[in-house]
């Protein structure tokens, strides 16, 4: 999935040859999943229609100040525009308009949506070589690039004068590619490796039958997606789950028993920044499993059971730099119990889900905790759904690296 995906992004096109690629730049962003707002300077109109892109965009075009289609003439408010992006990408950005971005020159709406925004700035130049040399457009990049507005080179080739050099508009697949890695290199959790444990455990008592509880996973599929969102290496090891994940950030590894997971947490543990423990361990397991299957005989049969490994407190006693998420099911003295939790299993930070809580527990799409950290600092959280409390938990894990 494209790290473009969901986001909003307005694109101001000015006025320049290059203008015509746009069509296929608005295409490239929906395919990748983004809202795109489409702002033209006058100028550019000259060089592709407002219907083209406000067709492909499938928004109405901006480019006055107000609406000149409707007789009731609504402002088009250029501060709104710069508060709903996330990000702004003026291109072509001609050295005309390069020049007054870089001096606060207000006269058109492109200029005012830009000087309005709050978001990243992205511009792609597109001129003759010669006016891409020329000292006052350089001076314009300079003055850009101390803003903060990030340059997206143009290209060396064929130009619209017939001469051939530097300036052309970077290609839309570049643009894309080149916004792509910007993006997903500034990402919180960039670089970070997470080890995120999901679903049941499955504890065979014959070669049919087995031990099982009724977690879903979605708590850990919606912490693994959410944590490949925020640009992390996600190690997913999950129990016998329908869910399951195309995300090229997250390895799944699929497991059976309590033994599996331990064995695979083991495995992926030394290199990791970072563990969450989400799921829903079996504690105890047959202590001998049948060969082959079970025969009803008897009136009434015992299964001896014996404890399983504590995952999650393995990982605590070998824990070096890593910082441990535990999540805890409490029904009573949940407080202190979870901090018990914490002490005996070595952890960071515990995600504390009380039964008594409506809308938490298993099987639900929302959940309601309480983080209490090493430090027993208790924050409780308001019924949230699982991933907006996935989200929850992986921005302790962004304060503890940014704090
Ligand atoms: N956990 C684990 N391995 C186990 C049991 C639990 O890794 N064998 C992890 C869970 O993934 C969870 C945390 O430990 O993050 C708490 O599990 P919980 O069942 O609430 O607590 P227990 O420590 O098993 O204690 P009890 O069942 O007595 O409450």
């Amino acid at each position: 999935m494209s790290v473009l995906s969901g986001k909003k992004i307005v694109l101001g096109i000015s006025g320049g040859i290059a203008a015509y690629k746009t069509a296929s730049l608005v295409r490239l962003f929906i395919k990748a999943g983004a809202e795109v707002q489409v702002i033209m300077t006058p100028a550019s109109k000259d060089f592709i229609t407002p219907l083209t892109l406000s067709t492909l965009s499938k928004n109405p075009v901006h480019s006055t100040f107000y609406n000149e289609e409707d007789e009731n003439a609504v402002w088009n408010n250029h501060v709104e525009l710069g508060l709903w992006a996330d990000l702004m990408v003026i291109a072509p950005a001609t050295a005309n308009t390069l020049s007054k971005m870089a001096t606060g020159n207000c006269d058109n709406l492109l200029l005012a949506t830009y000087l309005s925004a709050k978001c990243p700035v992205y511009f792609a130049p597109a001129m003759d070589l010669d006016m891409y040399k020329h000292p006052s457009t350089l001076a314009s990049f300079n003055s850009l690039k101390q803003f903060g507005n990030i340059m997206i080179p143009a290209e060396t080739g064929e130009l619209a004068s017939g001469l051939s050099g530097e300036g052309r508009m970077a290609e839309p697949e570049n643009i894309i590619t080149f916004l792509e890695a910007d993006i997903a290199s500034k990402l919180p959790l960039k670089g970070k490796k997470i080890l995120i444990t999901a679903g049941p455990t499955y504890e065979a008592i014959d070669p049919v039958r087995f031990i099982g509880n009724h977690s879903s996973g979605k708590m850990g599929f919606d912490i693994a997606k959410c944590a490949a969102n925020l640009g992390a290496e996600v190690t997913l090891i999950s129990g016998p789950t329908h869910l399951s994940t195309s995300n090229s950030s997250i390895q799944l590894i699929r497991v059976f028993s309590a033994q599996d997971m331990y064995d695979a947490c083991h495995a992926h543990y030394e290199n990791m920044d970072v563990a969450i423990a989400a799921a829903a361990v079996a504690d105890y397991r047959p202590k001998n499993v049948a060969v082959q299957k079970i025969k009803k005989a008897e009136q009434s049969f015992n299964i001896e059971l014996e404890k399983t490994k504590d995952i999650l407190a393995s990982l605590g006693e070998i824990k070096k730099n890593q910082f441990l998420i535990g999540f805890a099911l409490e029904t009573e003295n949940e407080i202190e119990n979870a901090k018990l939790k914490i002490q005996k299993k070595n952890l960071d930070l515990i995600v504390l889900n009380s039964l008594q809580d409506e809308g938490a527990g298993f099987g639900k799409s929302t959940n309601k905790i309480t983080f209490i950290d090493k430090d027993f600092n208790i924050q409780p959280m308001e019924l949230k759904s699982k991933e907006a409390v996935a989200s929850d938990i992986l921005n302790k894990v962004i304060a503890h690296y940014h704090a």
